[in-house]
């Protein structure tokens, strides 16, 4: 389920409906860009190979690529009183850092879900043992997460919330995680913790029951992550194409999924690597179903669809 996108394009003052705008309906200023845009691969190319450089996301030219470009810029340049892509390519030019970061999240895609791609979530239980049993031997009782493109907030909260489903005693285990992405708007939504029961469709009564609370009632109603659900996570920006990593104590779990796509193969490659190094031998990664040929190293083992073990 599409979250509901911050960055509605071309629908001002309406509902936004999600960030992918059809050609066919794209209007106003989005069309009038999208045609420049279209006449002007040159253009085009100078917007993409910056996004590029600054988040590693790769958006070839192509017909829906620069609709999209053009649909996510259009209210950038209504906001920033931009009157043509001349104009905006020279605030970019300026390298100013909020136009810069508004730019990448323009064109960022936030879709998520809870408990997206179930499979990983009845794994999970399996995953968790191996790494409590191996924590024992370490004398430690400190797990820690990384949800590496932890968006809106869904992917976060479903895996805390199976993590405390799992631990038989939750609170002699101490729980760290690290939700980080690249698009703060996104983390606020996050750490917020507040969505809508249709959101919220892929949550059973039970779990909705223990870990939302009704924040207002409505014929599609607000609920809240409780606070103790909440409290595990540190919502933080990272942008996965910094180098090196910064992390000073490993990983156990990594959750790095649906992110790599955006990315060139090579690139994907090399933030998979990055990613191996800030995790614990014995740790485990966890990637996008469709993101399995971003991962050529050695030092992980594949334990099933998308999941992977630190070996060595
Ligand atoms: C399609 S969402 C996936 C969300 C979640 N992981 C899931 O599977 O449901 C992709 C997320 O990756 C983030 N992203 C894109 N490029 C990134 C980068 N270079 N560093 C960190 N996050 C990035 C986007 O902002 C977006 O929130």
């Amino acid at each position: 389920m599409p979250i509901a996108a911050k960055k509605s394009p071309l629908r001002a003052g309406r509902k936004p409906t999600g960030k992918y705008i059809q050609p066919g309906i794209a209007a106003g200023a989005g069309l009038i860009l999208h045609e420049v845009l279209q006449e002007d691969e040159k253009g085009y190319r100078v917007l993409s190979d910056l996004l590029r450089q600054l988040s590693g996301i790769h958006m070839p030219v192509n017909d829906k690529n620069l609709t999209l470009m053009a649909c996510r810029l259009a209210p950038l340049f209504k906001q920033r009183g931009v009157d043509s892509y001349q104009t905006y390519l020279n605030l970019l030019r300026t390298k100013d850092s909020q136009v810069l970061h508004e730019f990448v999240e323009a064109l960022t895609t936030n879709t998520t879900e809870f408990f997206r791609e179930a499979q990983h979530f009845d794994l999970f239980p399996q995953v968790l043992k191996v790494i409590m049993d191996r924590k024992r031997a370490e004398n430690s009782q400190e797990i820690r997460v990384w949800c590496a493109a932890a968006s809106t907030g869904q992917e976060p909260y479903t895996i805390l919330m199976t993590l405390l489903e799992t631990i038989p005693s939750a609170v002699s285990w101490k729980i760290k995680m690290l939700a980080s992405d690249i698009d703060r708007a996104a983390l606020i939504t996050a750490s917020q913790g507040l969505y809508r029961a249709t959101q919220l469709k892929n949550v059973n009564e039970p779990l909705l029951k223990k870990y939302f609370t009704l924040a207002e009632n409505s014929p599609n109603p607000l609920y809240k992550v409780k606070k103790f659900l909440r409290e595990p996570a540190v919502f933080a920006e990272f942008n996965l194409a910094t180098v090196p990593y910064p992390f000073r104590y490993p990983f156990d779990i990594v959750f790095c999924r649906n992110v790599l796509i955006y990315f060139e193969t090579e690139m994907g490659r090399e933030v998979v690597n990055r990613i191996v190094n800030s995790m614990a031998v014995g740790g485990y990664l966890f990637i996008g179903h469709s993101e399995t040929g971003m991962v050529r190293s050695p030092r992980l083992k594949m334990e099933a669809n998308a999941v992977y073990r630190r070996v060595k």
